[in-house]
């Protein structure tokens, strides 16, 4: 006998109580589970739960698309090394023999739209989990819920008994990757897009070119690649490889391919394509340059024409973005039959003539069937209105394009370039609660990307620029807008971290790595401890200090250590109990003792390491004013455990000396001044330290 499907009715009522605010009926249960993003509808029971054995099965009875067996497939994998339970990879058919039931309605639209629905429902009962949706999309959505569900318990692992209501709160929510500045292969790609899929992001926006590199084979212009790349390029083979691992996983690849300005890599193999006649060489460096598209010439459009003509089956998505950003007025400015073709076409300036150009690559997409997307700079009362603004240079330009009637995405806020912590981008909303603008306009919003920019990051240190945060961008794109505790996102994120290192990304991994490489040697135990209290300096920090350039290798520790350091993360709670719960305030002190003495103890260690590593040179400054902070630390401490509070002059004293080591050592930054001030502040007696 085939199942029927009892829980139907039960979710339909669940998802009409509950139609936006992630709840549950348990939050206990909820705060042990860590999913990221958070559902839009959760309720857990805690009254049982579904154990996994070793014939845990997966039944697909209804629609065994070939993209949702292949998905399946990947999660018995993943589920069978985190159980290390040896789980039979045939799906079968027979709902009655599957312990997770996977209903899907249909395939999904040909070429994942914008609109994809990707909603599911999960409900698991004691016997079996089922998750139904609509499209496969929808499908591997839940599948990837079902995964991040499952607990170890002392027992073995098993999942809560829960009915899930999900859909995304937007539908566009993206990463970029810049491939230009450095190239990345194929398989880092491909495992970021595995690492997105875990959280749900479905737009993969690939920064193809700019002036550093062009990264894509064109058979019909092959000066692009040839000249205008270092060698690295994605073959049209691997342009496809790529498309369809990212459609397996229900993620669009949107490709840029930045024009007017952001070009260079264009003009050295085509000169004729720019508005000064040349030569052009590959930049080695990031400053700006003034190269451009020559928006007055017939045969730019040609070339354009046939180049796009050759790309748009490649790269099937609906949407295609033309860059657009910082065009340097100086590179037509100098151009005398530009200005003719202004004062012909009475366009009045710069903004005009762009606006000219992109009407004119608006025209060709459209005949491709391509709908354009670019960057703020783009936006222009001359524009048709199905183009879609991204936001770099901050919110106000999306609110605006929307309520022009242009759609747009949100990227001022996720540049991860710039060093922030996973709960700075956590805070930007594209529609921030009381923002003014009213529904009609609000559903031109569509989302989000995170942008990692690819100046300073190599194949290497990738993965650890763009994971964990961006799993925290991810939920802000798909949760619904009350999900927003800091403290429970962090909680969350330390689980999804290592989920992430699972599934392939090499944000863990590869950092250690690097740190025996420059310290050439594998007692590396002191730089990891000094990595969990040192950040990486702004990227405006970064830039002006030893000015990196792209024959900059990028293997310092500033490119090893990441953002939200845990250590500083640690340091403030144990700060919270030990003010907050007098009871456990003598033992707290002894582990913050232990922890200040660690890191006096670590400056000798990481002196001796640098002595034979000069690449450790920041690691050693930093090393030495965190023993600094560590004395500072102690002496706190003492004060506070005798009951006396230190003299206004010694507390003055210290602060200043905290003061001074928020200074940058090189590309790093100890990530532990503000907890130090809060405990030389409270030795000093101030109550507003404690918080009591
Ligand atoms: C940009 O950051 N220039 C889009």
């Amino acid at each position: 006998m085939r199942p029927s499907f009892p829980l139907t009715i039960g979710l339909a009522l669940i998802t009409a109580a509950t139609p936006i605010a992630a709840q549950s009926s348990d939050s206990v249960a909820l705060a042990q589970l860590s999913l990221m993003p958070m559902p839009a509808s959760i309720h857990i029971d805690s009254g049982g739960r579904l154990a996994l054995t070793p014939s845990f099965r997966v039944a697909v009875p209804r629609f065994r698309d070939g993209r949702l067996l292949r998905a399946a497939a990947r999660a018995i994998t993943r589920l069978a090394r985190h159980t290390g339970l040896g789980l039979t990879h045939e799906v079968t058919r027979d709902s009655v023999l599957g312990t997770l039931v996977i209903d899907v309605r249909g395939p999904g639209e040909t070429v994942q739209s914008v609109d994809e629905d990707e909603s599911y429902t999960l409900d698991v009962t004691t016997f079996r989990a089922v998750l139904r949706a609509p499209t496969v999309v929808g499908a591997l959505r839940g599948l990837e819920t079902f995964q991040q569900l499952v607990t170890a318990t002392g027992s073995g692992f098993t999942v809560p008994l829960a009915h899930i209501a999900d859909r995304p709160r937007f539908a566009w929510r993206g990463l970029l990757i810049d491939v230009s500045r450095h190239f990345e292969p194929v398989d880092v790609i491909e495992r970021n897009l595995d690492a997105m899929a875990a959280v749900k992001l479905n737009v993969l926006h690939w920064h193809l070119s700019d002036d550093q590199g062009f990264r894509v084979e064109s058979k019909r212009y092959p000066k692009l690649q040839e000249l205008g790349s270092n060698g690295e390029y994605y073959t049209q083979a691997q342009v496809r490889e790529v498309v369809a691992f990212a459609r397996d996983r229900g993620i669009r690849v949107v490709p840029e391919f930045d024009m007017p300005g952001h070009s260079i890599s264009w003009f050295v193999g085509y000169p004729s394509l720019a508005s000064s006649p040349g030569p052009y060489a590959l930049p080695t460096d990031f400053n700006f340059t003034a190269g451009a598209f020559d928006p007055t010439r017939e045969s730019v459009y040609r070339f354009i024409t046939r180049f796009v003509g050759e790309m748009a089956p490649l790269f099937p998505d609906h949407y295609w973005h033309i860059g657009g950003d910082e065009v340097d007025a100086r590179a037509w400015d100098s151009n005398t039959a530009i200005h003719r073709f202004m004062r012909r076409h009475k366009l009045k300036d710069s903004g005009a003539l762009q606006a000219y150009f992109n009407r004119r690559l608006s025209r060709i997409l459209t005949a491709q069937h391509k709908r354009v997307v670019g960057w703020d700079e783009i936006l222009h009362p001359d524009l048709p209105h199905d183009i879609v603004i991204q936001s770099w240079r901050g919110q106000a330009s999306l609110f605006s394009a929307a309520q022009d009637g242009y759609s747009g995405i949100l990227s001022a806020g996720y540049y991860l370039d710039a060093m922030s912590s996973a709960g700075q981008h956590y805070a930007v909303d594209p529609i921030p609660t009381g923002s003014d603008l009213d529904s009609a306009h609000a559903i031109h919003v569509l989302g989000g990307e995170a942008c990692m920019w690819g100046e300073l990051v190599t194949p290497e240190t990738i993965d650890s620029r763009i994971w964990p945060r961006t799993a925290a961008i991810a939920e802000r794109l798909w949760s619904p807008s009350t999900v927003v505790n800091v403290n429970d996102m962090y909680r969350r994120l330390a689980t999804v971290n290592v989920e992430l290192a699972d599934i392939g990304v090499h944000h863990l991994s590869g950092p250690d790595a690097m740190w025996r490489l420059i310290a050439q040697t594998d007692q590396i135990a002191a730089l990891r401890a000094l990595q969990h209290v040192v950040e990486p300096v702004s990227l405006g920090q970064r830039m002006h200090t030893r000015r990196p350039t792209l024959l900059t290798p990028l293997v310092e520790p500033g490119d090893i250590v990441t953002p939200d350091a845990r250590g500083g993360r640690a340091l403030s709670a144990l700060l919270d109990t030990l003010f907050h719960d007098p009871s456990r305030a003598p033992g707290l002190r002894d582990s913050l003792a232990a922890m200040f003495a660690q890191w006096q103890a670590l400056a000798p260690t990481i002196a001796a390491l640098t002595a034979r590593a000069p690449l450790l040179t920041d690691a050693d400054s930093a090393a030495g004013a965190l023993a600094t902070a560590g004395g500072i630390g102690a002496d706190a401490l003492t004060y506070l455990g005798g009951g006396q509070p230190a003299s206004s002059a010694w507390t003055s004293d210290r602060l200043a000396q905290l003061d001074s080591l928020t200074a940058p050592r090189g590309l790093l930054k100890l990530a532990i001044i503000p907890q130090l001030r809060r405990l030389v502040l409270a030795a000093g007696g101030a109550a507003s330290a404690t918080g009591q």
